[in-house]
């Protein structure tokens, strides 16, 4: 989804803009442009298409200054046409300016701006900032900032520059990230931290409602009301080569690869296998709050929503506590019950999607607990929340989330086992899971070492037009995961589907050319799986089995068996995941999809 980027400092602007933005490529966009300050006035650059092609054609019509703002445009109001991309500017062009977010009372202010003579260029709702900063009362760049916001309803990360104050970049933030990153003598802002890491790993996180001057001699930040304020300056933990390729085709590949190594980042220093409990310092959650929950609310989307499904089972069986699991962009407009005792907790890889962060604030509102479990440290989730647990998997490029999906659920498991040791679960079954939990990431490694058969089964099943993915228990969450990465990426229709429920309509669907892929390890509802695979098999539908190792009975009804290592059940959906991803992934390069960066897709979600 969008990026924004800026840069004041001693270098030439434009390079840096364009590796700032190159690094925010992942987040999914169609539009990329850079506007400079130069000693004659605002100079602006863009394009429709990737930022590769705006450093050709800043090759053909180069740009030279100190100061500068730039922009990778994801279409929401108005096509992703060069006029529409970012940055835009006010009728007199002396302005530039770039925004993440939605003006959603764009319609009245454009009629008013209008009635006032300002002459509009673009079907975007941020055309109409410029304009309201042009019109704006004040001494300063960021006066004139601060006093237009007032009259704007909806969100934003903004970044300004003007002829009225050379060598500033102004930036605004609420609702949608911004940071700054502060360098030798020199700063640049960004959407993510991933932009800045050229430049430097200290930021300094922007708060919902703050205004930064950004000048070459020192940043200053104020509040809604104009105060100044102390920001503290946080460190990046990680550095440019995670965000390499490292000799992989794609991240998502490299990504699914390393998840040996993620679990295991996610599990080291808190798992206490002795005590059959996790250690999770920034949850806030003493024993005795744990013990007094008597609900909890899992609020998501996507993918995170998909192991909010698995951590229902989790925390339902560890820690004998109901649990529901909600879509947030739906939770987010219902009516919010004042239940006591509730406890919500949003999972997101990127601690941005506006969706969850709102139903994160609903939810306070009417007096819940909220944790988080993050992977972006420093993301607005992960500090609006009351606690959390980041999951350390990395940052993750690949728009089809993987290694977060692995982590995210190792969380919960450690989550649950600390829930559950304070509510009941008895030290041998919590050493017990502990001990399995330690044994994950070789487990996983072994689980990976598939892929030559995965590869293999891809190219007997890349012309797919549909598929069907089909589980029971904590597996339906899996099926799901499994249908969303082959359709995110290789754009074939699939479902996930609970086993059972297939007689109630998807049956109808089956015959010689649906793939039916069955997640089937070995647990107490196994039995009722083979069953529902007789009844694929019997119409007709190929059958590929996610299977335990040592499962020697389904010969006789599956096509295809791929077995993973055998595991409890509560930690198996770690490991039957893995061979969805790469198959998945085999099946869009087979196809020639662009799998890192699929059509219409973006990583963050930062509007709703
Ligand atoms: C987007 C991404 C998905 C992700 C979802 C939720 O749709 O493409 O991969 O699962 O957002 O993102 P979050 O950062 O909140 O986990």
């Amino acid at each position: 989804m969008c990026g924004i980027v800026g840069y004041v400092g001693p270098r030439d602007a434009a390079p840096v803009l364009l590796d700032c933005l190159s690094r925010l490529e992942y987040r999914g966009y169609d539009s990329a442009g850079v506007s400079v300050l130069d000693g004659r006035g605002v100079e602006t650059r863009k394009l429709a298409g990737r930022v590769a092609g705006l450093r050709d054609l800043l090759a053909r019509a180069p740009l030279h200054a100190h100061c500068g703002i730039g922009h990778t445009r994801w279409a929401t109001h108005g096509a992703p046409t060069e006029r529409n991309a970012h940055p835009h500017s006010d009728c007199a062009g002396t302005l530039a300016l770039v925004h993440n977010g939605i003006v959603e009372n764009a319609d009245v202010l454009r009629a008013q701006l209008e009635r006032t003579g300002h002459r509009f260029t673009t079907e975007t709702d941020t055309e109409t900032l410029a304009h309201l900063i042009e019109e704006a009362r004040g001494a300063t760049l960021q006066e004139r900032v601060l006093s237009a916001l007032v009259r704007v309803e909806g969100t934003y990360g903004l970044a300004v520059i003007s002829e009225t104050d050379p060598g500033t970049v102004v930036v605004a933030r609420r609702g949608s990230p911004v940071l700054i990153g502060v360098g030798d003598g020199e700063y640049v802002v960004a959407s993510d931290a991933n932009a800045v890491l050229p430049l430097t790993r200290s930021v300094v996180y922007l708060n919902d409602g703050d205004i930064a001057v950004i000048r070459p001699e020192g940043y200053r930040v104020f509040d809604g009301e104009a105060q100044p304020q102390d920001r503290s300056v946080d460190d990046v933990e990680w550095d440019l080569e995670t965000l390499a390729l490292g000799g992989y085709p794609h991240f998502m590949l490299k990504e699914i690869a390393e998840q040996g190594h993620t679990v295991q980042s996610t599990l080291r220093g808190r798992l206490l296998p002795a005590d059959g409990t996790a250690r999770l310092n920034g949850l806030n959650l003493s024993p005795a709050r744990c013990a007094r929950i008597r609900r909890i609310v899992i609020v998501a989307c996507g993918t995170s929503w998909h192991a909010g499904l698995v951590g229902r089972d989790v925390l339902e069986q560890l820690a004998d506590v109901p649990v529901s699991v909600e879509y947030a962009s739906e939770y987010r407009y219902r009516k919010q019950l004042r239940v006591p005792g509730t406890l919500t907790v949003a999972i997101s890889q990127s601690g941005e999607t506006a969706d969850t962060l709102e139903a994160v604030r609903a939810a306070k509102a009417v007096g819940s607990t909220v944790v988080g479990i993050v992977n972006v440290v420093g993301s607005t989730i992960a500090r609006e929340a009351d606690g959390g647990i980041y999951l350390h998997a990395g940052p993750e490029v690949g728009v089809a989330s993987t290694k977060a999906f692995t982590s995210q659920l190792v969380a919960l498991l450690l989550f649950g086992l600390y829930l559950g040791r304070a509510r009941g679960l008895s030290v041998r079954e919590g050493r017990a899971l502990a001990e399995e939990l330690a044994r994950l990431p070789d487990l996983v490694t072994r689980t990976l070492a598939l892929e030559p058969q995965v590869r293999a089964l891809a190219e007997q099943y890349a012309d797919a037009g549909n598929a069907l993915y089909l589980g029971r228990g904590v597996n339906f969450p899996v099926a799901l995961e499994g249908a969303l990465k082959l359709k995110e990426i290789s754009y074939i229709h699939a479902e996930g589907y609970p086993a059972a429920e297939m007689k109630h309509g998807p049956i109808a669907l089956i015959d010689e050319h649906m793939p039916v892929v069955f997640v089937a390890p070995r647990d107490h509802v196994y039995p009722k799986v083979v069953s529902n695979m007789q009844e694929v098999k019997a119409r007709g539908g190929g059958i590929i089995a996610i299977t335990s190792e040592g499962n020697g009975d389904l010969h006789h009804v599956a096509d295809h068996q791929l077995r993973v290592p055998a595991t409890s059940p509560l930690v198996s959906p770690i490991l039957t995941v893995l061979p969805l991803q790469l198959l998945a992934y085999h099946i869009a390069v087979l196809r020639g999809c662009d799998v890192d960066r699929p059509r219409n897709l973006a990583k963050s979600v930062t509007v709703e």
